[in-house]
């Protein structure tokens, strides 16, 4: 079992951002629609993404990725299930359900059940489908899904859920008729997606609002070229570890918009942010102050893959931070870590107080679901001593080279 050992320690230097996981897996499930090659540049190599392969590969889809770039000739679908080995490596594998039944007419995976955040259901995703005209049987945690034709309908999300947004988009995209989605999620990679739609010859609006709108037109799609966005979280995760850490870090090739959310908290801890167009500097001298209640929304709220970064930062603040996780119900996960290294944190159902101390010591601790890990390597940077840090497969799933990267700013760090 891999671990990386890490010494607290002052950050200088600069990185770049590597292109977003999760605008990368629904992208990759829309190239299933338009049978034909698509080229999509800037993606991560991110075990999530290498699934993703494997799952359209599995379909009967040439699949090949090299040097950042996936490139996918969908022209040969031969399948319309994913085996539950695949559909176990990924949860999001739930975003190839549209894909597959626009595209085959009928789709067949497992149910993708809990995960480590909570119990994860997918009924704003099969509801949505069903509403467009497939049917759905159940059975032994399978699901069969069904649908000559998907017909274009309003469709009113109860909760603007990202994945069925995009599931939705994606197979509307196949639909007869216009599709409506209200109180539809506006997430940033929301967009993203509807770039590529659009590059392959979609007719899709509204993106990054409430409403989207789609209108099918399945025989008019063809291969598109798309470059995938920054990776907004990934940029949080580098610049909460600098405001830990202390010191200077420039991160490229990100859109600084993307993070209001995060620099406008991590500014009030008394980091001084300054933007350009596509970079973001961060400079942190002074001591950390706390920040005012974070609670974590919808974008554009905070972001709940942010919320455990930004707690391991206000672990050491002079005063206390309170946080409360409004998006998934077991996402306090970090703190029992958080606390083996002296962190002062008490949790009281979707609430977190956080009691800044003035020292966190480095301690043997065990990362236990993704962005939870990387706030184990934000904290590490703030410690006294050497934190080593095991299970390192979650941390896998979201950062391309943390060790280079962390190495390159100047980190104690290294990978055993
Ligand atoms: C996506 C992101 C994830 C991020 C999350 C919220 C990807 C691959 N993952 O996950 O990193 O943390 O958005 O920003 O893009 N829900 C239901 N029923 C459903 C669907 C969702 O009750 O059918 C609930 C979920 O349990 C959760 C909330 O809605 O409590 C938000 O989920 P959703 O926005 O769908 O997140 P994901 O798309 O799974």
């Amino acid at each position: 079992m891999s671990v990386l050992n890490i010494t607290g320690g002052p950050v200088s230097g600069t990185i770049r951002a590597h292109g977003a996981k999760n605008s990368v897996l629904p992208i990759l499930a829309a190239t299933l629609i338009n049978k034909d090659v698509s080229i999509i540049s800037n993606c991560p190599d991110l075990a999530d993404v290498r699934s993703s392969i494997r799952i359209l590969r599995h379909l009967g889809c040439k699949a090949e990725y090299s040097g950042c770039t996936v490139t996918v000739d969908s022209s040969d679908v031969t399948r319309a299930d994913i085996p539950e080995s695949l559909m176990r490596e990924m949860r999001s594998s739930v975003i190839f359900l549209g894909a597959i039944l626009a595209r085959t007419g009928h789709a067949n995976m497992s149910y993708p059940g809990g995960c480590e955040l909570g119990t994860r259901p997918i009924d704003l995703h099969l509801n949505a489908l069903k509403s467009m005209g497939a049917e759905f049987s159940e059975d032994g945690g399978n699901i069969e899904c069904k649908a000559s034709r998907l017909t274009g309908t309003e469709i009113i999300l109860s909760f603007p859920s990202v994945g069925a947004t995009e599931n939705i988009m994606i197979a509307a995209c196949a639909a007869n008729g216009l599709t409506t989605i209200k109180n539809a999620a506006r997430e940033p990679e929301i967009e993203d997606l509807q770039t590529f739609l659009r590059a392959m010859g979609a007719d899709v609006s509204g993106a990054g609002t409430s409403t989207v709108y789609i209108n099918g037109c399945m025989d008019k799609l063809h291969g598109a070229n798309h470059r995938i966005m920054p990776d907004r979280i990934e940029t949080a995760t580098y610049l909460c570890a600098a405001a830990m850490a202390g010191g200077r870090i420039r991160i490229g090739d990100v859109v600084p918009e993307h993070n209001s959310a995060v620099l406008s908290a991590l500014s009030e801890t008394g980091c001084e942010i300054t933007t350009e167009r596509d970079v973001i500097e961060l400079k942190r001298y002074k001591p950390l102050r706390p920040m005012r209640p974070i609670r974590t929304m919808p974008y554009p709220g905070f972001p709940t893959d942010a919320q455990s970064p930004i707690m391991a930062v206000c672990t050491r603040a002079s005063g206390t931070t309170v946080f409360t996780e409004n998006i998934f119900e077991s996402r306090f996960r970090h703190v029992a870590e958080l606390t083996r290294m002296g962190a002062d944190i008490r949790v009281e159902g979707r609430v977190a107080v956080v009691c800044g101390v003035d020292r966190l010591y480095g301690a043997r601790v065990k990362c236990e679901d993704l962005r939870g890990g990387a706030a184990l390597v934000v904290a590490a940077l703030g410690a006294e001593g050497v934190t080593t840090i095991s299970h390192l497969t979650h941390i896998d799933r979201g950062y391309e080279n943390l060790t280079e990267k962390l190495t390159s700013l100047g980190v104690n760090i290294n990978r055993m």
